[in-house]
């Protein structure tokens, strides 16, 4: 019931899938409303504070739920899906994987490098530290920023695909493949 297992996810797996698409698809939204926010805005430095903050949350989460996939099995896909669809499906939650990480590291490396040298302050409660950025400062923003723009527009098309590939199979294939994302009954009963 909490550990997966080769028919279907477990309690934590579950719950780490939903509480993160959850953060990560908010973060996607906040992250696209408060840089289109004029400077004059009076929430702005409070929402990329919020921002920051909720993406430590999510850089956290994502080494413990790759921590948890690594010592768990993971369910085995529909056998009777074609060998290139599982490839897609593979390549997809690795670089779903990948970006989990990418976005809080390269947005960190952002604030790390900014000139502003504007501080992150948790939810409040602590500081965190920057990077330490060697060389020139203003290129590593460039690069930064670069990075975590164009890595949530990717973040964003893998996330479409994704959700459009778990209704496919949900209401066209009509397998479990979305319901043992949901529920760890259907997924051990499978
Ligand atoms: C799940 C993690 C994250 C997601 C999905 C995310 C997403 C985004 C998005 C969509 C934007 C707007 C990009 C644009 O149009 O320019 C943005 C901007 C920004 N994010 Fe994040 N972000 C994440 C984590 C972080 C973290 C951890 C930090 C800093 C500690 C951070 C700092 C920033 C900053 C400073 C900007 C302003 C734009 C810039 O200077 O590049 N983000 N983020
Ligand atoms: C409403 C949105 C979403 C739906 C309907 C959905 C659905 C699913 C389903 C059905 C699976 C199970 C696939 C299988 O059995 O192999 C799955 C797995 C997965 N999903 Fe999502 N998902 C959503 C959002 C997200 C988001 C936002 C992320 C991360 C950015 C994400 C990352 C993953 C990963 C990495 C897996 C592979 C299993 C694992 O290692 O945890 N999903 N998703």
């Amino acid at each position: 019931m909490i550990k997966n297992t080769r028919l279907g996810y477990g309690a934590v797996a579950i719950l780490f899938h939903w509480t993160m698409a959850l953060l990560i698809i908010g973060m996607l939204g906040l992250g696209l409303y408060m840089v289109r926010l004029p400077q004059s805005d009076p929430n702005a430095f409070a929402l990329f504070q919020l921002h920051k903050s909720i993406g430590f949350v999510v850089l956290t989460l994502a080494v413990l739920r790759l921590a948890w996939r690594l010592v768990n099995p993971s369910p085995k896909l529909p056998a009777d899906m074609p060998v290139w669809e599982k490839g897609v499906a593979h390549l997809g939650h690795t670089g779903l994987y990948a970006m989990m990480f990418l976005l809080p590291l390269s947005g960190w490396l952002v604030v790390s490098a900014s000139p502003w040298g504007i501080p992150t302050i948790v939810f409040n409660l602590f500081e965190m530290p920057h990077l330490p950025v060697p060389g020139d400062k203003g290129q590593a923003e460039v690069f930064a920023s670069a990075v975590h723009e164009y890595g949530a527009y990717f973040l964003i098309l893998l996330i479409a695909g994704h959700v459009a590939a778990a209704f496919k199979h949900h209401f066209i294939a009509r397998d479990e493949t979305l319901k043992r994302m949901v529920s760890v009954r259907t997924s051990h009963a499978a």
